[in-house]
């Protein structure tokens, strides 16, 4: 992911020469995070347990930037590693958890426990490293089956799901932490986050890359329900650039709730025929099955207070996003083949 030459101005002056941490660093976002943070001459120390994602693309950046990022490979619920992973941190970028609605109604006890008591332990060890600021990933399934739209933070949550509940917890702890211990926190509600490198081959796999693999292998994909639901898809860039500046915000953040998204929302339906298209496969209609439990109907974002706390406008539209998915997609079947 490159950043345009105005960010890079915008961020760089803050992030040079500046210690952070990124928990989950070697998933989807994370590894996104990381390149951004490298790029603007941060140097980044990543705890991951890789029990979501490989140590391939960090592997890379480790290759390159040996003495700008470091890896250890340890659970956030391990406090000794993490206190070693936060001494000396400025900045916590917190994005280790156990993702999707689906696992986490099989696994509700390993969920909560990742989810909930791992920021817990990831809160104790930035205040204990006094960190300045922890930025924490917590998720748009925080508003579950709220009516109303767009999703305005000031909307009571309403999860549906056990991975739902853990991550509004999460963000009740960051900003108790604040409250309690004068720790500077924010929570970032990403909607549906999608780009290169999210993992299409997990039984887990979110909507776009499961799309895409199945177009690629010439398969209809498979939609959820009636595919009238409609979600706010967010680019990775553009929930990278959120979690940057809000790393870097001068605005007292202190438990501050934040929608990361793009204020667009999209029907499941037109999404699928929207890849067909790109994929090569335009005449290709979904199969539907019936609708998955803890699914919501309806998100899509109001992002006024990210623009306004943050300074936040999404850089990149759907329609590029997915091009430039696609054609990653396509990069990294055909190097499989090969
Ligand atoms: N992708 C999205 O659309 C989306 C939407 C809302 C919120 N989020 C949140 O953003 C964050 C990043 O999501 P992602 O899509 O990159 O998912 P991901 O699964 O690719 O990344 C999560 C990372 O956390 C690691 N991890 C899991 N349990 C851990 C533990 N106990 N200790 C240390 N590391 C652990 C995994 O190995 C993985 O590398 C997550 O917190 C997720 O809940 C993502």
């Amino acid at each position: 992911m490159k950043l345009p030459a105005e960010t890079v101005a915008r961020l760089r002056p803050f992030y040079e020469g500046r210690e952070v941490c990124v928990t989950g660093g070697a998933g989807f976002i994370g590894g996104h995070l990381c390149d951004a943070l490298l790029s603007l001459g941060a140097s980044v120390r990543v705890i991951d347990d890789l029990s979501n994602s490989t140590l391939q693309h960090l592997a890379t950046l480790i290759e390159f930037e040996p003495d700008r990022i470091r890896f250890l490979h340890a659970s956030v619920l391990d406090d000794d590693a993490l206190r070693d992973a936060c001494t000396g941190a400025q900045t916590v970028f917190h994005l280790a958890a156990l993702g999707s609605v689906p696992r986490s109604l099989e696994q509700p006890q390993r969920t909560w426990s990742v989810n909930a008591t791992g920021t817990l332990r990831v809160l104790e060890a930035a205040r204990t490293a006094r960190a300045q600021r922890v930025v924490f990933a917590a998720s748009s399934s925080a508003y579950g089956d709220q009516p109303q739209l767009p999703k305005v933070e000031t909307q009571l949550p309403r999860p549906m799901s056990p991975y739902a509940a853990s991550k509004v917890a999460a963000e009740h702890l960051l900003s108790v932490w604040a409250n309690c211990y004068g720790l500077s926190t924010v929570s970032l509600r990403y909607f549906n986050v999608f780009g290169p490198r999210q993992n299409p081959d997990s039984a887990y796999a979110a909507v776009i890359p499961a799309f895409a693999k199945s177009l690629l292998g010439g398969e209809a994909p498979v939609v959820y329900g009636d595919g009238t639901q409609t979600r706010d898809f967010t680019f990775v860039s553009n929930a990278v650039l959120a979690t940057l500046l809000a790393g870097a915000a001068d605005a007292k953040l202190s438990g501050h709730v934040v929608n990361v998204a793009t204020g667009v929302g999209t029907s499941v339906n037109d999404l699928a025929a929207s890849l067909a298209k790109l994929c090569g496969m335009p005449h290709v209609q979904p199969v539907h099955r019936a609708e998955r439990a803890g699914d919501v109907k309806h998100s899509v974002a109001d992002v006024a207070q990210a623009r306004e706390l943050l300074g936040y406008q999404p850089l990149v539209s759907l329609e590029e996003g997915l091009r430039e998915t696609v054609a990653w997609y396509k990069r990294s079947l055909a190097g499989q083949r090969a």
